[in-house]
């Protein structure tokens, strides 16, 4: 952990400016419904280079605060510490990880955050950004997430051998050009599949199609 306190806002740290990303990568998580940041871990710290209006609208805060910053920001002093061992892992060996963490809005009140770090590669394979999706989850309630993973079960159940294959690897963050190269298949009936699947999926966004799969177990 982090020598940080809270969730306030309270750091001194420069925040380095980063460039806006690439208008796709926005379009991954623009249209989510589903609080959403990407992160670029070729800039020190892993920096947010990209927040959702529904990121804002769940955590209080402004991209101006956001953006540069590494999302630590949502954890404080009661949050699980192997709980963000966990993602750090997840992190470091650039596999998707879903944990549900306590984390805090910008006003101090906590909340459960069932949160998806998931890695993205490049059309090369390399490592380009990590895509995080934060869903809040009532801790007295019935778990929302375990509701959510049902659910991407029984969607994913109902999907052709090959339609799971293609989403397998639009989960381990694949681009097209990569799933064609591994599954011996024209990237034009990739590009097919995808919009099959976010159809089927009803997934406004590549970020939620991830988010998805990630909660089927694949
Ligand atoms: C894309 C992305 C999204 C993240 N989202 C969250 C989050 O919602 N909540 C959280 O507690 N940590 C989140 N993390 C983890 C933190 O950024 C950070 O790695 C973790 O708190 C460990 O902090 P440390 O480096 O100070 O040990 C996210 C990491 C990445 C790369």
């Amino acid at each position: 952990m982090s020598s940080e306190e809270g969730n306030i806002g309270t750091e001194q740290q420069s925040i380095p400016k980063v460039g806006l990303p690439k208008a796709s990568v926005r379009a991954l998580i623009d249209n989510s419904p589903i609080a959403s940041v990407i992160s670029n871990p070729r800039l020190p710290d892993n920096p947010i280079v990209s927040s959702n209006k529904a990121f804002s609208d769940l955590t209080g805060y402004h991209p101006d605060f956001i953006i540069g910053r590494n999302c630590r920001f949502l954890a404080g002093t009661a949050t699980e510490p192997w709980l963000t061992e966990e993602i750090r892992r997840g992190v470091r060996e650039r596999k998707p990880v879903l944990v549900e963490i306590l984390n805090y809005k910008k006003d101090g009140t906590p909340f459960q955050n069932a949160v998806l770090v998931a890695p993205l590669f490049d059309d090369g394979g390399e490592l380009e950004f990590f895509l995080g999706s934060q869903v809040e989850i009532d801790s007295d309630g019935p778990s929302l997430a375990k509701a959510r993973r049902m659910r991407a079960t029984e969607i994913v159940k109902d999907l052709s051998k090959r339609q799971r294959e293609v989403l397998r690897y639009i989960a381990k963050g694949l681009l097209n050009k990569q799933i064609a190269h591994e599954l011996d298949l024209s990237e034009r009936t990739i590009k097919m599949h995808r919009a099959i699947l976010m159809k089927r999926l009803d997934a406004p966004s590549a970020a939620d199609m991830v988010r998805l799969a990630v909660e089927a177990g694949m």
